[in-house]
């Protein structure tokens, strides 16, 4: 059984996924957490996050680096999302999850094209949506319990840049697979949209 979550940064993925996840008893992983360490291992190299070449001798890094809490900071999800635009990068990238979604016994994923490219044929596909406001303070709320510096303007320019990346660019942007389902999350709380998300899945299943 392969569940497939897509959407947007701040739409409520992660929450989503892990609930799930502890649900069916299945292996979960946060597909942006690759690009992350390529955007980190980028940073220990100091290569350009434009240069396709840079970001690629960047893909060549340690699987531990996948534990560090240091992934989760801002700057890195905003580098990951520049890295991510490099069709060769997704390239490299693309065995690695793709092996993950179809291991035996299933697994839930996350991302922004995990119903499209990674695993079209996943049994269950959700497209998380939810209004700029909703996402800005979702963001911002996540940000200040890790003492990220920013401020709400500043998080509100990271997730229209960010937005705009993973939209626009040519290999696998954000879309909404045609067989996906889509759960709007603007006005739910975590527990009202793990239990919609749930609703959706059981359904699909
Ligand atoms: O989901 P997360 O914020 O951890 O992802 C970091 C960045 O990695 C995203 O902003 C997005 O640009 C990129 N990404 C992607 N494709 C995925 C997962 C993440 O392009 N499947």
């Amino acid at each position: 059984m392969i569940i497939a979550i897509d959407g947007p940064i701040g739409s409520g993925k992660k929450g989503i996924a892990l609930f799930l996840a502890r649900h069916f008893s299945l292996p979960h992983l946060s597909s942006g957490l690759l690009y992350r360490a390529v955007a980190f291992q980028l940073m220990q190299i100091e290569g350009d996050a434009d240069s396709e070449a840079d970001a690629l001798a960047a893909c060549d890094f340690d699987p531990l680096m996948l534990e560090e809490p240091e992934l989760q900071a801002e700057y890195i999800g905003g580098l990951a999302s520049r890295i991510a635009v490099h069709p060769r990068v997704r390239k490299t990238l693309f065995e690695r999850q793709w092996r993950f979604a179809h291991r035996p016994g299933g697994c839930i994923m996350d991302g922004r094209d995990i119903g499209t490219a990674i695993a079209p044929d996943a049994d269950a596909k959700l497209f998380l949506a939810a209004d700029f406001d909703a996402r800005l303070r979702r963001i911002n709320r996540r940000y200040r319990m890790r003492e990220d510096p920013l401020s709400i303007k500043e998080v509100a320019i990271d997730i229209s840049l960010r937005d705009d990346r993973d939209t626009m660019r040519e290999a696998s942007p954000l879309r909404q697979a045609v067989d996906a389902v889509l759960l709007d999350t603007s006005h739910l709380d975590d527990e009202e949209a793990n239990q919609a998300a749930l609703r959706i899945v059981e359904g699909l299943l």
